[in-house]
């Protein structure tokens, strides 16, 4: 008997986060002799829950579809929703009630580091009780933090989005010979402001992997001064830290963050610069925007690839995977390897070595 299928997209989305359900239902399509209907979570795991679903090969025409390619941002909607990590709790049980109801036989969650540690659970949760769904995760987020493939879909795009930012930076910082401090979003990690930072041409990157020390900070500042370059732009990431941040235990650190007087990391680092120099700085947080606009192709095509891999799994019988990249091949990850997992930037690596050659400070 075919089985139907089911796609949810969560957490942050992204301009390009359609592209892979797109691939999907395509897929599914292609295979009509196994695969039912595709039914979509409206708002995620969290909006199933409530009974939000929509059967996305009945309600989608062929003409949709193709515009659901190339639309940005979450077209079933998204949710920020953490499933239990004691398997025992009662909505597994209420979740795979619902998914029997439905007969669904492969389950796809697109997301970030969350979204897979739901597709882990639910894997888990299956393989323990004998349940015959499969759980395949696609990698999607800006912040490129997913362990187990060197790339996500968004990054590149919101890549495009910090830069521009930074780039649009230099006509007034130069006029005004001011310190300006572009914030970059990644979460904990520091992909993105690496990448626009170096894109951008920042002067001075601030990573949460390098904590920084402020008077490093203020040193390449006044080296760039007495050179004859009158402004400077640091990239700054919402997750960057200083070097006695990073000292201090979670729970004084936690304390601290309790009467945090800043709105974020950019405006503390701004306030010691004009503190210590005299100087004045601006903070520019182009926030949420990196999230949307157009996608670039790298993510267009990529997020494509991605998606019909995804939907390839479940012809080939495999349970439990994240669809990835590594060493320029789309692979096949189990998500046990993934979930609970951060990838981060390693101090030592070699873009690293090679932005500190160009020049490049990065507070350490
Ligand atoms: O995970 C993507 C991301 O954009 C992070 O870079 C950022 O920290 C977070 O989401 C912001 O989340 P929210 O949309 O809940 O403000």
């Amino acid at each position: 008997m075919k089985k139907n299928i089911l796609v949810g997209q969560s957490g942050g989305p992204t301009a390009v986060i359609n592209a892979s359900l797109y691939g999907i239902i395509k897929e599914a399509a292609a295979h009509s002799e196994q695969i039912g209907s595709v039914y979509g979570m409206i708002n995620g795991i969290e909006g199933f829950l409530s009974g939000h679903i929509m059967d996305l090969s009945k309600e989608l025409s062929d003409e949709d579809l193709e515009l659901l390619r190339l639309t940005p941002a979450a077209y079933l909607g998204s949710c920020r929703y953490k499933l239990p990590e004691n398997l025992d709790a009662s909505v597994y049980t209420l979740l795979f009630e619902k998914f029997e109801q439905l007969n669904i036989g492969a389950v796809f969650y697109i997301g970030g580091n969350d979204s897979m540690d739901t597709a882990d659970k639910l894997s888990r949760w299956a393989a323990h009780n004998n349940k015959e769904i499969s759980f395949i995760g696609v990698p999607k987020t800006i912040d490129n933090d997913i362990y187990g493939t060197d790339m996500t879909f968004g990054f590149y795009s919101a890549v495009n989005i910090a830069s521009d930012a930074i780039d649009c930076i230099h006509t007034t910082a130069s006029s005004h010979n001011r310190v300006f401090i572009v914030e970059v979003m990644g979460h904990k990690v520091g992909w993105l402001t690496l990448n626009a930072g170096m894109a951008g041409g920042a002067d001075i990157i601030l990573l949460p992997e390098i904590p920084y020390d402020i008077d490093k900070v203020i040193e390449k500042i006044e080296d760039r001064d007495k050179k004859g370059c009158r402004f400077t732009i640091i990239a700054v990431a919402e997750g960057a830290i200083s070097r006695e941040d990073a000292a201090l235990t979670k729970k004084d650190y936690k304390k601290k963050m309790e009467k945090y007087p800043f709105p974020s990391v950019s405006y503390e680092v701004a306030a010691q610069i004009q503190e210590k120099t005299g100087r004045e700085v601006r903070v520019t947080v182009p926030g949420h925007m990196q999230r949307g606009g157009s996608p670039c192709p790298y993510d267009r095509v990529f997020a494509s690839r991605l998606g019909s891999e995804a939907g390839k799994l479940i012809l080939d019988n495999q349970y439990g995977f994240m669809v990835g990249y590594k060493n320029r091949e789309i692979v096949r990850v189990p998500l046990e390897d993934v979930a609970g997992k951060l990838k981060t930037v390693d101090p030592d690596a070699t873009i690293v070595q090679e932005a500190k050659l160009l020049g490049i400070c990065f507070g350490d």
